[in-house]
């Protein structure tokens, strides 16, 4: 009694557990409101497979009802007695086999041609998207010639209505993108480079994951994709140019801007790049020498920072500064990176003192326009 008392509590724990993690979701990763062409395939799919799944499921628990009443065993019944034997019956195992077959060739013959469909190579302008322990990079060649023109990092920003191609490179280990509304994962391989697809006919944010365990922080790589009408999406480009721009400019001597720049230079410049902060490297263009931390020209444009794990603006649209400056004084806090020493942002709350963040803070707030928001 007292056993079986203890595995009901067990079984009940567990059930319990188990709607409490599920209530953890944020609701915004969800591939249950397709928007994407992939994406909408995909979840046919598993819609038409899901409602067989439940055909079966409903036809099997009624055969058991059915025959646990039907023929269970009366008190006028002989024990020794067995009932008929089946084995052996050929229209019996003829119907096991031959439904089930049928179903599979059904599935079959509807997945197939998606599977091929979801392989096929965009024809749509190419966007080079790189994942790192732990946060995404999207590079954009615009006029294709093999200079990247924009490098951003956490927020993917496409125009709406066209098919963008996207390039996936890992820089470590194996990681896998996500975007569950726009289309399936792809996985990330390091020495390799695998095309994959998104679109999105109406303008919205589309949440992202990397889905692929790759170390301490791997819950903590988050991305978005962010449609924009055409228009918005111009003014974005625009904006991020101007960024580059601006952000070459000195500021003005003595302004805590200044002071800002000089700690950049001192303690960031050696992961993080800004446009004109490495005037005599590469001639001057950061984007070639950006690669183990996001390149921050155009930080104050991003809606998300740290792997897309804190809101750069709080949802009154004003910036989200006590995180933000919170990360610079002790990222490892926020998003454990270092249990090796060797990955992620750096603890500088020994290092900066309260005047420095100000002055810091000050500085990366000159870093591009404000988000275009769909
Ligand atoms: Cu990258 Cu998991």
């Amino acid at each position: 009694m007292g056993i079986r008392f203890a595995r009901c509590w067990r079984i009940a724990a567990v059930a319990l557990a188990g709607l409490i993690v599920a209530g953890c979701a944020t609701g915004r990763l969800d591939a249950t409101k397709p928007v994407g062409p992939e994406a909408r395939e995909i979840d046919g799919l598993m819609r038409l497979s899901g409602w067989m799944a439940v055909g079966v499921g409903i036809f099997v628990a009624a055969a058991v009802a059915t025959i646990i009443v039907k023929f269970r065993a009366k008190p006028t019944d002989d024990p020794d007695d067995l009932p008929p034997q089946i084995h052996g019956n050929r229209k019996a195992e003829l119907t096991w086999t031959l439904i089930p077959t049928a179903m599979l060739i059904f599935l079959t013959v509807y997945t197939l041609p998606t599977v091929f469909a979801l392989a096929r190579e965009g024809t749509g302008p190419t966007i080079k998207v790189e994942g790192q322990q732990w946060w995404w990079q999207f590079s954009y060649d615009l006029d294709e010639d093999g200079h990247y023109d924009i490098v951003t990092a956490n927020d993917l920003v496409i125009p709406t209505g066209e098919e963008i191609n996207l390039e996936l490179h890992s820089n470590d280990v194996i990681h896998s993108f996500w975007i569950p509304q726009l289309n399936g994962k792809r996985d990330v391989v390091p020495g390799r480079i695998h095309d994959w697809r998104i679109r999105s006919d109406e303008p919205g944010i589309f949440y992202g994951e990397c889905v692929e365990f790759c170390g301490l922080s791997h819950a903590n790589m988050q991305m978005r994709t962010i449609a924009l009408a055409p228009r918005d999406f111009e003014r974005w480009v625009q904006e991020q140019l101007d960024g580059q721009a601006a952000a070459q400019a000195a500021p003005a001597e003595g302004s805590p801007e200044a002071a800002g720049a000089a700690l950049f230079e001192t303690h960031c410049i050696s992961c993080h790049v800004v446009d004109g902060t490495y005037e005599s490297a590469a001639g001057g263009n950061a984007n070639l020498l950006a690669g183990i931390a996001p390149n921050l020209t155009n930080l104050m444009s991003r809606t998300a920072f740290a792997g897309a794990l804190f809101e750069t603006y709080r949802p009154d649209g004003s910036l989200n500064e006590a995180e933000l400056r919170e990360w610079v004084r002790n990222a490892p806090e926020m998003k454990p990176a270092r249990a090796d020493n060797q990955q992620g942002m750096l603890d500088f709350a020994e290092v900066l003192t309260d005047q420095d963040l100000d002055n810091l803070m000050a500085y990366l707030k000159t870093l591009g326009s404000p988000p275009v928001l769909p």
